[in-house]
């Protein structure tokens, strides 16, 4: 019975883009609208699982019986993420999480002056690849959106980050769904193993994703 799938367990998943502040009034970010990880935190409670779900600004509200984290920048997404996944069995990261924040950003509003001008950017922490550090690290699941090499960039983020599983879409084309998409089609990959998922609906790709992530969980749990 699939409303039994991840009874009990305690999932954290990320959704939603991050933002990162220039000045008071601007900010650098992404076009993520948080849906693939909703439709994860929705589908994952009603699996059985205690779901905490870490999200940058997005225009949804949280799912039922799903306790929402709200944060703005990487820094704030990275702690809220931190502080609870020693309890988390399973932790999936959906965030379009900004790679670069400015490195000064400035206290007032910055002022037009010359033609060009330049932001120094710093890179921001990893989320995914320090919980997969962990020495007690959840089942670790990533997602890769790409718009070109899929399979290779997909394989290389699972290895590199010691993931678990990773979910690659491709982004960027309409058709394809993605981003801003109510669909979405994934290729799902794991050590020794993968599997199509067919564009469809975001919810139920959260299922089918949901039931291999549980399969792999007991497989892994088991050994
Ligand atoms: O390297 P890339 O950003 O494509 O990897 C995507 C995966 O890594 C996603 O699961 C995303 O949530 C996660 N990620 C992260 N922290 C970052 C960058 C990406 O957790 N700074």
């Amino acid at each position: 019975d699939r409303r039994q799938l991840l009874q009990g367990l305690n999932v954290s998943i990320s959704a939603g883009p991050t933002r990162e502040p220039i000045d008071p009034v601007r900010f650098i970010s992404n076009r993520s609208s948080g849906k693939m990880g909703y439709a994860l935190a929705q589908v994952a409670r009603q699996m059985g699982a205690n779901v905490t779900l870490i999200s940058g600004p997005v225009s949804l509200s949280a799912p039922p019986g799903v306790k929402l984290l709200q944060v703005e920048t990487t820094q704030q997404m990275y702690e809220a993420i931190m502080a609870g996944i020693a309890a988390a069995d399973i932790y999936i990261g959906t965030a379009a999480v900004v790679d670069y924040r400015a490195a000064l950003p400035e206290s007032h509003k910055i002022k037009k002056q010359a033609d060009q001008a330049i932001i120094s950017l710093q890179k921001n922490i990893d989320i995914i690849a320090a919980v997969a550090s962990l020495p007690n690290k959840p089942f670790t699941v990533g997602f890769a959106a790409e718009t070109q090499g899929l399979e290779e960039y997909a394989l290389d983020k699972l290895n590199r980050k010691n993931l678990d599983m990773i979910a690659a879409n491709w982004v960027g084309n309409e058709t394809e769904g993605g981003f801003d998409s109510d669909q979405n089609a994934l290729q799902v990959f794991w050590h020794g193993g993968r599997q199509t998922l067919d564009m469809t609906s975001k919810l139920q790709l959260a299922e089918q994703l949901l039931v291999l992530v549980a399969q792999r969980f007991a497989d892994k749990s088991a050994t």
